[in-house]
């Protein structure tokens, strides 16, 4: 009975939409240049679709091209007369996807009837998209593009959205699969699952996949280099596009929220931010084989204003990765393991510039992780990371608990330069728990010494595995070594290097 008059309800708020959107299109003309110009883009962006190349991107002027289109499905509700009175689109609708023809039973392809909703969802300031759960969605690639949306939508996630698996859906491959673009304040919310289905990924182009470097170290007692991410899955006659995608990706926005949903089996990493200033991610997971190729948790690049907390993180590469340009990132009560740990880069591949800066991450528990907390970085590569403080690390059988990296590379020809992303200001504190291999690793840059590393409360006990084990090392690391340390660490210089430098030169600002 109840969800009798709530799909009446839905029905009235639908026919509410249809009228309101046809009522805009009269406003449309009073818009200036740039939005006309940018509807042409969108059009022809819409055109290129068939080609399988892009993403289907979708907003409200898409779907409005798409009714006009001569091939438009059966209306299936009357169109009120003009005459009637127009109620406007009240902030706080609801729009669920299953009122726009998603079936949800995991074989149609829902992808439309997603497009459809949001389309709706947009124009409308603290609107809810409904994903509801007892659903298994899926859903192809897809844009949530946002230039032209209202503020604060929210994407109530209960149920499952699931990836296709076949190649065709992937063109040549795309860089990722969900993607929200351009938004203010969008919240993800909910207790669904996304699942990419990745191991029809996993299996296809391992062997082109950068392993990292970090391996190389990794000896077992019988003198062989350990060879980790082996083949996984099975063997499938087509093969997928060799561009794996990230599951889902925010770019460009501000105020996004992911929470309570989980991320799992990804063909590459889980969660990607992207150019976004003000994210939040809690009570959040995500669930891939440790021996899942590439599978970062979740991602960070040229974001700002981070909070991260509350969060499990299983996956086959970093738990969390911070990229060039991201500064004000605070991750707090994360549980990571399997995985590769915690990670700042890698940084300045390629010769480029990198600046990162006040960094904190803090009350973490690692299992069985390949690193604990780690800054790894190119040679060659310029810029600076600055300011950043690892506290009360719990590590449990982890291969590198401490380590700064600043030979990074994930394949086997890199060449020698003297330039160097400059680390300064980098605290390890209370870093307590279990080792596989070495306990501190901390290889700096020649031209460009850490400086300003300081180690405080570290108690790392050995366990073994197997494996050959290491003492400390370190390489051009100047700091403060706070003792007693367990084991004890010899290798760090007290002090500045003779060959200091300035963060003025480094390209980053202050
Ligand atoms: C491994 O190599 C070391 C020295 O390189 C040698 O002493 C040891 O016997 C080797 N172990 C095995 C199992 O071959
Ligand atoms: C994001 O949130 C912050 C803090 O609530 C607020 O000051 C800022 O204006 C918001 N940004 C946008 C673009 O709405
Ligand atoms: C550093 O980041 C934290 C968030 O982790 C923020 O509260 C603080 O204001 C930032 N400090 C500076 C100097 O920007
Ligand atoms: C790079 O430097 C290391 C250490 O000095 C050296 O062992 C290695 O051969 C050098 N590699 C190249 C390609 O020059």
């Amino acid at each position: 009975m109840g969800e009798f008059s709530f799909k009446k309800l839905t029905f009235a708020f639908v026919i509410a939409i249809l009228v309101w959107a046809s009522s805009l299109e009269t406003c449309n003309g009073r818009r200036g240049k740039h939005w006309r110009h940018s509807r042409g883009t969108l059009t022809s962006l819409y055109k290129k679709k068939g080609s399988n190349h892009g993403h289907q991107v979708i907003n409200v002027e898409k779907s409005k091209s798409k009714s006009k289109s001569k091939s438009k499905p059966k209306q299936k509700h009357p169109l009120p007369t003009p005459e009637e009175p127009v109620a406007p689109p009240q902030k706080g609708s609801k729009f669920n996807v299953l009122d726009y023809g998603a079936k949800g039973d995991g074989a149609s392809d829902d992808t439309k009837a997603f497009q459809a909703t949001w389309a709706d969802a947009c124009k409308v300031e603290a609107s809810t998209m409904i994903v509801p759960s007892g659903y298994e969605f899926l859903v192809g690639p897809i844009s949530f593009a946002g230039p032209y949306c209202q503020r604060n939508i929210l994407f109530q996630l209960d149920g499952t959205i699931i990836a296709p698996t076949n190649a065709k859906a992937w063109g040549k491959g795309l860089l990722q699969w969900l993607e929200f673009t351009k938004l203010v304040g969008l919240t993800i919310r909910g207790k669904g699952t996304i699942d990419g289905r990745g191991s029809v990924w996993w299996t296809n182009s391992v062997l082109e996949d950068p392993i990292d470097n970090e391996e190389q170290l990794v000896i077992s007692l019988d003198n062989t280099t350990v060879t980790k991410n082996p083949q996984v899955g099975s063997s499938l006659e087509e093969k997928m596009p060799s561009t794996k995608p990230t599951a889902l990706r925010f770019y460009g926005s501000f105020n996004v929220t992911v929470t309570g949903i989980t991320i799992q089996n990804s063909p590459q990493c889980h969660l990607k931010f992207d150019n976004c200033d003000g994210v939040l991610v809690y009570s959040f997971s995500v669930s891939s084989p440790g021996d899942s190729p590439n599978t970062d948790g979740i991602h960070l690049q040229n974001s700002k204003n981070v909070l991260i907390h509350t969060t499990d993180l299983a996956c086959g590469d970093d738990c969390i990765s911070i990229q060039t340009g991201c500064t004000n990132v605070f991750v707090h009560d994360v549980n990571c393991g399997p995985g590769h740990g915690i990670s700042i880069g890698s940084l300045g591949k390629d010769g480029t510039t990198a600046c990162v800066s006040n960094i904190t991450v803090r009350d973490i528990k690692m299992q069985n992780t390949m690193t604990g907390v780690r800054i790894k970085t190119w040679q060659g590569g310029s810029g600076s990371v600055q300011g950043v403080l690892f506290s009360n690390i719990q590590v449990s059988e982890v291969e590198f608990p401490i380590m700064i990296d600043q030979y990074y590379c994930d394949h086997s020809s890199c060449t020698n330069h003297t330039s160097a992303v400059a680390l300064s200001n980098i605290a390890y504190e209370n870093i307590r728990g279990t080792y596989t291999v070495k306990p501190v690793h901390v290889s700096c840059s020649d031209s460009k010494p850490c400086m300003d590393v300081r180690l405080t409360d570290i108690e790392l006990k050995p366990v073994p595995k197997g494996y050959h084990m290491y003492d400390p090392f370190c390489w051009q690391a100047f700091g403060e070594l706070y003792a007693p340390t367990i084991p004890e660490i010899g290798c760090l210089q007290q002090g500045t290097p003779s060959s200091s430098w300035s963060p003025d030169e480094t390209g980053c600002a202050a």
